[in-house]
């Protein structure tokens, strides 16, 4: 019996932005791929660690692209609620089982590109 190896895992492949749109200042940037609307960040203010997530709080649909990014937690500004933005879980509130969706990235020659498969 062969075992294969499971097929790589596509890159992040759909443009999103060039890298210097990304506000330094921990606000959020709302970008078009493929017509649906995401949400890139820089992981916390000042860092180069780009990362993209969706636009609507898993709470209430709140708009995260209003919210702010602080120390690699997106806060949305209508309750107030934290999300890690690598890993999209819900920090420090009753609601733990909510997820906000994440999208991995890929900085290639200062364009940030996501998968959004
Ligand atoms: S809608 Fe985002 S915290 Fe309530």
């Amino acid at each position: 019996m062969t075992i294969q190896a499971p097929p790589p895992r596509s890159e992040p492949s759909h443009l999103a932005c060039a890298r210097s749109d990304v506000p330094a200042d921990g606000a959020v940037l709302t970008c078009r791929v493929e017509g649906r609307a995401i949400a890139v960040a820089r992981r916390s203010a000042g860092s180069d660690d780009i990362v993209a997530f969706d636009t609507r709080c898993p709470h209430m649909d709140g708009p995260l692209r209003l919210g702010r990014v602080v120390e690699g937690e997106v806060i949305c500004p209508w309750h107030f609620f934290r999300f890690d933005v690598c890993t999209g879980h819900a920090v420090a509130c009753d609601k733990s089982q909510m997820q906000l969706k994440i999208y991995p990235v890929k900085v290639l020659d200062n364009k940030v590109y996501v998968d959004i498969e």
